[in-house]
């Protein structure tokens, strides 16, 4: 069993991606979720820290983290750090006093402290119980019988940690690319939703609405073929200059329109598209019929599907054939809410 440490402010978005590359993602507390298996691809993930290999879970205070460590058994040897966090600040815990505690029941238990560069890094996670769905008094708890947290404390979680995300898109921003328009998806959220599309090596992803060519760029970076399409010319010559600066592997662009995708029946593995924004966009005819028209030919030519708009799409993808698996909403700012749906 392990406990994810979660990025972002949604849990319920950073869940369902932490679920394309573990299993058994359940979340526990704000911020946090247990899983019992890792996956290929977990490095890859947008919205998730770090992965422990979880001792235990327990209440939210320094005492009972160190109850809990101490009745532990450890089979390690080599030099230890301990890193206490307050996840997302819900908590108010004193990570350095629980650092410390906690460093001392390793100490007395035989292990050198090493701060800059330890063999095993023990994680003391500390949440509030916002988001907290599957914490629940009594039953079946993921300790396997320790301590019965009572979910208005929310949970500590100790484990060792065992992998960390690739975190590299605070440093590769839009503005930075060779073409760049507003209204470019950030990088993390574009790597969130071709994880999950299913993109990785071995996968073709197909984005027909391709832009400035933010879903690709991601695509690529997991080692998936992306293909792009857009009917704008100039879209289609900015994403070539982005893909040619900025990825090593194959791509192919085309420039079409969404509704004719030059491609087999069946021969991609999931196509991604973010939808014009009826405000901003200049689009020739009816938004909702070009929209409909997408989705239809995303399903022809693949099995999974990610559709993002200012407004849900779920309905149209559900009458053209595709089972809608869930909707998020994101608040981009003040008056854009991005919904995301992920097809089957
Ligand atoms: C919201 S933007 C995509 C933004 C992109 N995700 C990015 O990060 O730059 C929608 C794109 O759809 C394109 N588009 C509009 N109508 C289209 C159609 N019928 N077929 C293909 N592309 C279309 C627009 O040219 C625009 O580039």
């Amino acid at each position: 069993m392990y406990v994810l440490e979660l990025a972002g402010q949604d849990d319920g978005f950073a869940v369902a991606e932490a679920a394309t590359a573990a299993s058994d993602v359940t979340p526990i507390a704000a911020g946090l979720a247990t899983a019992r298996g890792l996956e290929a691809g977990f490095e890859t993930l947008a919205f998730t820290h770090r992965a422990a290999e979880l001792i235990g879970l327990t209440g939210v205070t320094i005492e009972s983290a160190v109850a809990l460590l101490t009745a532990a058994g450890i089979d390690r040897t080599g030099t230890v750090a301990v890193r206490a966090r307050d996840v997302r600040s819900t908590t108010g815990i004193d990570t350095q006093a629980a650092e410390r505690a906690l460093g001392d029941v390793l100490v007395e238990r035989g292990f050198t402290v090493d701060l800059d560069d330890p063999d095993h890094v023990l994680q003391a996670l500390f949440a509030g119980r916002d988001g907290a769905s599957a914490v629940e008094s009594g039953g079946a708890s993921p300790t396997g019988g320790q301590d019965v947290i009572d979910p208005d404390d929310g949970v500590c979680a100790l484990g060792w940690l065992v992998a960390e995300t690739d975190r590299d898109f605070a440093d590769r921003q839009p503005t930075d690319r060779p073409f760049f328009q507003p209204g470019s998806m950030e990088p993390a959220l574009a790597r969130a939703i071709v994880n999950l599309v299913g993109a990785g090596p071995d996968t073709t992803i197909l984005d027909p609405m391709c832009g400035t060519g933010g879903l690709l760029l991601e695509a690529g970076r997991v080692d998936a073929t992306p293909i792009g399409g857009d009917v704008q010319a100039k879209m289609v010559r900015g994403t070539r200059e982005n893909l040619r600066a900025l990825l090593a592997g194959p791509w192919h662009l085309y420039r079409g329109d969404a509704g004719r995708v030059p491609l087999a029946d069946d021969s991609i593995d999931g196509v991604v598209f973010d939808a014009p924004y009826g405000r901003q966009s200049k689009i020739e005819g009816d938004l909702d019929d070009l929209v409909a028209d997408a989705l239809a030919e995303a399903r022809r030519v693949a099995t999974r599907g990610v559709v993002v708009g200012d407004r849900s799409w779920a309905g149209a993808a559900e009458r053209v054939g595709w089972t809608v698996e869930a909707t998020f909403e994101r608040r981009v700012h003040r008056s854009l809410v991005r919904y995301i749906s992920v097809l089957r």
